[in-house]
């Protein structure tokens, strides 16, 4: 992973966003090309998604969300994590995620030092071979923080009532510095804010929230959707868009954010088809994944049994990848039934049933949704496309070669152009008109500093699929029937063949689609 970070701060991908100023936990930035290999994801998506098919529609709803609608899908009431602080450093931990731990606490009633002495419980974990010395200075830091003099050394404390007790299996204890935590208390991931210039705080009608799915506006439109777009059932509504969630914990470089996109589907059905469907988009979902570049064998599917699962869901199937860091969630393909237009329907109070023309039958749609996650995906594909391999210049000198294979749909740079020399006008020439031709219809990068080979390597790295070089072969100076033709050197193979300038449009247009 720390290479795959590195390359990707290094040649434009991803940034920590704010860095300048110490960095915004849970947030990213994505560069020049970060925001091309997401552009083309997404785009890739919703012509697979929407545009392919005539029974899905596309919806881009508002991310400030009316507390009324988040109210009614339960997000206001049980959007949580439980979640604890450690009493030492004050690092919040979710307290689902702690790993379980044994070996012998030692718990402490107070501290005092001269006249000043404190009571308050505390404890400390020592795992099997810690020295015990361990828990009282741990111990001692804990009492120091309340002292009034910031400047005291935490040694000079006494500490009050030490009893020991073995313990097995527990999660109240900080494994980072054995600290006990807090009580887990439940933590509403959603971020708040206030709508309006006058608005007080504690106005509830000035309330809103940055959306933590983008499927509720489907729920909350798909009454307007079927009415103006004259869609039956089964039919979908999709979305790609931002999503906010405060996590506690972010982590793994931009797997777990605070702010990400999504890429959802609300797929409506008759209630009988709901189980069917979700097997048949589980399926679907698996070969597009397959189709941007990520193998088979490492997609993983979970059907999340019953208690696991969200309270709206009668079927869940989480598709999870070999990420470096472990088998992760990319996306959840869930029956959420009629759950959500129930609810909406419930408060406020208008009708969201459909009506069947042929059987006469009104009903509200049960829903499968595929909701994929943009930045994970993204994620998936540096991952899996980063490589290292070792290669034989053209001097025998062995070196390392970096190379991003990307899928072409996905790579954020097409082709590259280069002049074998950049003091030659006619090369010069032909690369800028062979830039403008094929720039019309695919992002291109025209290069024409340092050896060839040096060229080669830097799209390489940034997972380049196609290098094209204009010669002296080009100009007919060589061999008068290469004339017109050009290096298409490939990425993965370094294989080059000669192609006619005339036949580069078709033949790259048909390998990056
Ligand atoms: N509408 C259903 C829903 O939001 P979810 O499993 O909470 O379900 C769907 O989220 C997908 O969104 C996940 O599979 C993941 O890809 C992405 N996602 C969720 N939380 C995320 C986070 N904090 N950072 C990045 N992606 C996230």
């Amino acid at each position: 992973m720390e290479k795959i970070v590195s390359l990707c701060k290094r040649r434009g991908f991803i940034y920590q966003s704010a860095e300048l100023y110490g960095g915004l936990n849970g947030c990213w930035d994505y560069g020049p090309l970060g925001v091309e290999v997401k552009r083309n994801l997404k785009d890739y998506w919703w012509r697979r998604n929407v545009q392919e098919r005539e029974d899905i529609v596309g919806l881009d709803g508002s991310i400030l969300t009316h507390q009324a609608v988040l109210t009614a899908s339960g997000h206001v009431g049980g959007f949580s994590d439980p979640m604890c602080d450690c009493l030492l450093s004050k690092a919040r931990l979710r307290a689902d995620q702690i790993e379980p731990q044994s070996g012998t606490a030692y718990h402490y009633s107070g501290a005092s030092g001269g006249d000043w002495s404190i009571e308050r419980k505390f404890a400390v974990l020592l795992r099997e071979g810690q020295n015990e010395n361990k828990a009282r200075k741990t111990a001692r830091q804990y009492y120091a923080q309340f002292h009034p003099d910031k400047s005291l050394s935490p040694k000079t404390l006494e500490l009050q009532g030490e009893t020991t007790s073995e313990e097995n299996n527990t999660t109240s204890f900080n494994p980072e510095n054995g600290s006990l935590l807090t009580e887990a208390r439940e933590f509403n991931l959603m971020f708040k804010t206030q709508m309006g210039a006058s608005s007080s705080e504690d106005d509830p009608n000035a309330v809103a929230y940055l959306r933590p799915e983008t499927a509720q506006s489907i729920f909350t439109q798909f009454k307007n959707v079927l009415d103006t777009s004259r869609m039956k059932v089964p039919f979908g509504i999709a979305q790609i868009g931002k999503a906010f969630r405060n996590e506690i914990n972010p982590r793994n470089f931009t797997f777990r954010s605070r702010e990400f996109e999504q890429m959802e589907i609300e797929y409506f059905c008759r209630p009988g088809d709901g189980l069917r469907l979700t097997d048949e988009w589980l399926e679907n979902r698996l070969s597009f994944y397959e189709d941007i570049g990520l193998p088979r064998e490492k997609l993983h599917v979970l059907d999340v049994p019953d208690g696991e699962r969200a309270h709206y869901s009668e079927k869940t199937y989480d598709i999870e990848f070999d990420f470096p860091f472990g088998c992760q969630e990319l996306e959840g393909v869930a029956y959420r039934t009629n759950y959500d237009l129930s609810k909406h329907q419930e408060h406020s109070g208008k009708p969201i049933e459909y009506f069947d023309e042929t059987t006469k039958e009104k009903f509200i749609p049960h829903v499968v949704e595929p909701s994929a996650g943009c930045d994970r995906t993204v994620l998936a594909l540096l991952c899996e496309a980063f490589d290292e391999e070792d290669v034989v210049d053209s001097k025998g000198k062995t070196e390392t070669r970096t190379v991003m294979r990307l899928n072409p749909k996905i790579a954020p740079i097409k082709v590259a152009i280069f002049p074998l020399l950049k003091k030659n006008e006619d090369q010069v020439k032909i690369s800028r008109e062979i830039q403008e031709e094929l720039g019309r219809f695919m992002n291109v990068f025209y290069d024409e500093t340092g050896a060839v080979g040096r060229r080669y390597r830097r799209q390489d790295e940034v997972g380049t699929p196609f290098c094209i070089t204009v010669d002296f072969e080009t100009l007919g100076e060589e061999e008068p029937e290469l004339k017109g033709t050009v290096t298409l050197r490939h990425r993965d193979s370094m294989e080059q063949e000669r192609v006619a300038i005339a036949d580069l449009l078709p033949r790259l247009l048909s390998e990056i689609r």
